[in-house]
């Protein structure tokens, strides 16, 4: 990265890094040694979490921002998890009709997915991600020596994400993601990849890219009704879609099997009766990916080809969450 800021088309750029109190503590003296042209930025704190991602804080930066005098020569750097960067990507597209910014991803889960592909959202209404923009960072720096002081649960929710993104593309991939005593560096720049080349193919998520919506219409039913943390819900929630993808695409019954076994030793699986899935179906009608009364969901014909928008009817689901 430090090279990377002395290239002509920073010539002149004012840096504001933005951050939480966990990554001014954990991050920023190891970016601030590392990047001369960071080492006279101003910096800017914010709630860490998904509380940074309002209304109110964006106000906020802006305001920091035009008391600054920040002009679009400007540059932000979000330093932080994916609520920092959806938060900074935000703040910047709306800026003076928008600044440069640069993702510095601090979480497993940013660095290979939240912070690459342009999306930047805040949650409004009560809505997550209700209000947002496609507004790519210039730059988008990983470095996996900040997963190192990651609590766990950060680390399971990130890797649930590596795999679902290596589900839908690469079985080779998420072969090893799932064999994998630990993870590697390699393994992070595999699946950034990844990620990088779905939104280059569809960057405004009008087809391909909802791939990587596999496991989210079961994980965010999963998410609302047992209060589990996005990664896990997803993680079974894409055992539900394999478990649907067997019945209905021909997906084969030792990788649902063998998937099975590795997220029961990962995560303790939800157990749902025939009432908890009557209160979890009308969740899964209202996610976006419902239409017209059914719910349409990506599933799999094997590992690295998955097929989007695949009705499914409320038996099947009843089935699906009895299964798991
Ligand atoms: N824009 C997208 O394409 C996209 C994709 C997926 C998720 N997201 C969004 O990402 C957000 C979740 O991001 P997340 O999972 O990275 O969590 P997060 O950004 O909320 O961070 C989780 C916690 O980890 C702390 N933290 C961050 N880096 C740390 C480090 N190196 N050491 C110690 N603590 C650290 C944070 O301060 C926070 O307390 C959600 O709001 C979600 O909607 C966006
Ligand atoms: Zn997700």
């Amino acid at each position: 990265m430090a090279r990377e800021l002395t290239k002509p088309e920073w010539a002149g750029a004012r840096y504001t890094i933005l951050l939480d109190e966990n990554t001014f503590q954990h991050c920023l003296p190891q970016v601030i040694s590392q990047v001369e042209a960071l080492q006279e930025a101003e910096f800017i704190e914010v709630p860490a979490g998904e509380e940074c991602k309002s209304l109110e804080v964006a106000v906020q930066v802006w305001q920091t921002l035009l008391d600054g005098g920040a002009d679009r020569q400007h540059v932000l750097v979000n330093l932080g998890g994916g609520s920092v960067c959806d938060l900074g990507g935000f703040v910047a597209a709306g800026y003076k009709r928008g600044l440069r910014h640069i993702n510095i991803p601090t979480t497993l889960l940013s660095m290979t997915d939240a912070a690459i592909g342009g999306k930047t959202a805040i949650d409004f209404g009560g809505v997550k991600n209700s209000i947002g923009f496609f507004h790519p960072a210039e730059l988008t720096v990983i470095d996996h020596a900040f997963c190192n002081t990651l609590p766990t649960e950060e680390i399971a929710n990130g890797l649930m994400e590596m795999v679902k993104t290596s589900a839908v593309t690469d079985n080779t991939l998420f072969e090893q993601l799932t064999n994998a005593a630990t993870l590697t560096k390699q393994h992070i720049v595999e699946v950034a990849k990844m990620k990088n080349q779905i939104v280059k193919a569809d960057p405004y998520d009008h087809g391909i890219r909802k791939i990587l919506n596999f496991g989210h219409t079961f994980g965010h039913a999963i998410e609302m009704y047992s209060h589990l943390p996005h990664g896990i819900s997803v993680g079974v929630g894409m055992l539900a879609a394999m478990y649907l993808s067997t019945k209905k695409l021909g997906l084969a019954e030792e990788i649902y099997l063998s998937y099975s076994k590795w997220i029961s030793a990962k995560v303790k699986l939800p157990k749902y009766t025939l009432k908890d899935i009557e209160k979890m179906l009308p969740l899964m009608h209202q996610d976006k990916k419902a239409k017209e009364g059914a719910v349409r969901c990506v599933l799999l014909q094997e590992i690295g080809a998955a097929a989007i928008d695949i009705d499914v009817s409320d038996h099947e689901l009843r089935d699906a969450f009895l299964h798991i």
